[in-house]
C-alpha cells in the first residue's frame, strides 16, 4: 500500500539493502522429527538485491511491493518480521514498507527472507530498539529457515534447518552470472520429491564437511555438491544444460542455487562472467554479481 499523502510519519524514509545469497553447496544429512531435514549448507551473500524504504508511522503495518504478484498482507514475509518484532518489543508503533522487489522470487536466492531479515534489522534501528544481533536471530529462525543467515549476511556455513551458523572466510576475488529461467520451484516439492541416498556413509560421517573444501577454489568443482540438483534437473534437464554451459564458457564453478530455479556460474575474470552473460539465452533473467562480504569476523 503507497502511503496517501496526509499520513504522519515519524521518521525520515529511509533505505535498507536486502541481497540475495546462492548456497555454494549444500547436503542433506537426515529427516528431522519437525518435518524438516537436516542440512549442511555454505550460503554466500551476493550483490543483487531488493531494495526497502522504511516510514515508521504511529499505527498499522503496511507494505507496498514493486512486483504486484507478491503478496502485500502477513502474507509477505517482511508483514511478517514487522509484526513478530512489534509483539515481541511491545512497540506501540507501526510502519510503512515500500519494496523495490528485484530479487527473482521461488528461485532459491533467499528474497523473501532476506526482506524479512533486513525489516528486523531496519525497524530494530527506526523502533529505537537497538537490540544485539543475538536477541534478533530466534525471530529470524521463527520466519524461516534461511532468515537468520540474512541478518549477518557475508559467507556462513549453516547447519540444522539453516539456522545454525558459523562464519566463514573463503576466497571472494570472483564474479558471478546469475541465471533465472523463468521458473518458480516451490521448496517444500523439492523436499517431498528428492530421493536422498543417506545411507551414504561418507556423506554421513562427522569426518566429511562443505568446510574441508571451501577455503580453495580449485576444490569446489570437485568436492562442493547440491544434493537438491537431482531431482530438480530431473525433472527440468534444461537447467541441468545451463550448469553445463557455465562450465564451457570458462567457470571455475557453477551449480543451482538451493531448491532452484536459479543456477549460478562463478568466474575468476569479470571479462569472462560479461561473455558467458552475453551468451545466455536472451528470454531469461540474467545478473551479473559479485559476493558482498559481511561484518569482519
Ligand atoms: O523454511 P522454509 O519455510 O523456507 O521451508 C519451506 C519448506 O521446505 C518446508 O516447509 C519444508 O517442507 C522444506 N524444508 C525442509 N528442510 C529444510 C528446509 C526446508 O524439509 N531444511
Amino acid at each position: 500500500m503507497s502511503l496517501e499523502a496526509n499520513t504522519p510519519i515519524y521518521s525520515p524514509l529511509r533505505h535498507y539493502s536486502a541481497y540475495a545469497k546462492v548456497n555454494l553447496g549444500l547436503r542433506v544429512l537426515g529427516h528431522r522429527e519437525d518435518g524438516y531435514h537436516e542440512l549442511e549448507t555454505i550460503f554466500q551473500e551476493i550483490s543483487v538485491r531488493d531494495v526497502l524504504t522504511i516510514a515508521v508511522l504511529p499505527e498499522g503495518i503496511t507494505i507496498g511491493c514493486s512486483d504486484p504478484v507478491i503478496p502485500v498482507d502477513e502474507g509477505n514475509l517482511a508483514w511478517r518480521a514487522a509484526d513478530l518484532l512489534r509483539r515481541s518489543a511491545g512497540i506501540g508503533l507501526g510502519c510503512n514498507i515500500q519494496i523495490k522487489k528485484n530479487i527473482p522470487t521461488g528461485a532459491g536466492l533467499g528474497g523473501g527472507s532476506s526482506d524479512a531479515a533486513a525489516t528486523l534489522k531496519a525497524l530494530n534501528r527506526e523502533w529505537g530498539l537497538h537490540w544485539p544481533l543475538e536477541r534478533l536471530l530466534p525471530l529470524a529462525a521463527e520466519l524461516g529457515s534461511d532468515v537468520p543467515f540474512f541478518l549477518r549476511g557475508g559467507c556462513a556455513l549453516g547447519r540444522g534447518r539453516g539456522e545454525i551458523l558459523q562464519p566463514l572466510a573463503i576466497p571472494q576475488g570472483w564474479w558471478g552470472v546469475l541465471v533465472y529461467p523463468n521458473l518458480t520451484i516451490s521448496t517444500r516439492w523439492v523436499y517431498e520429491n528428492a530421493n536422498f541416498d543417506l545411507t551414504k556413509s561418507l556423506k554421513n560421517s562427522k569426518f566429511y564437511s562443505l568446510t574441508g573444501f571451501a577455503d580453495k577454489l580449485s576444490d569446489w568443482d570437485i568436492h562442493l555438491v547440491n544434493d537438491l540438483e537431482p531431482v530438480v534437473f530431473n525433472k527440468y534437464p534444461y537447467l541441468k544444460k545451463l550448469v553445463d554451459g557455465f562450465k564451457r564458457a570458462g567457470a571455475f564453478y557453477a551449480r543451482m542455487s538451493g531448491s532452484g530455479s536459479a543456477i549460478f556460474g562463478l568466474f575468476l575474470d569479470k571479462s569472462d562472467a560479461l561473455s558467458a552473460l552475453a551468451k545466455t539465452e536472451s528470454s531469461y533473467t540474467t545478473f551479473l554479481f559479485h559476493p558482498v562480504a559481511g561484518p569482519a569476523l
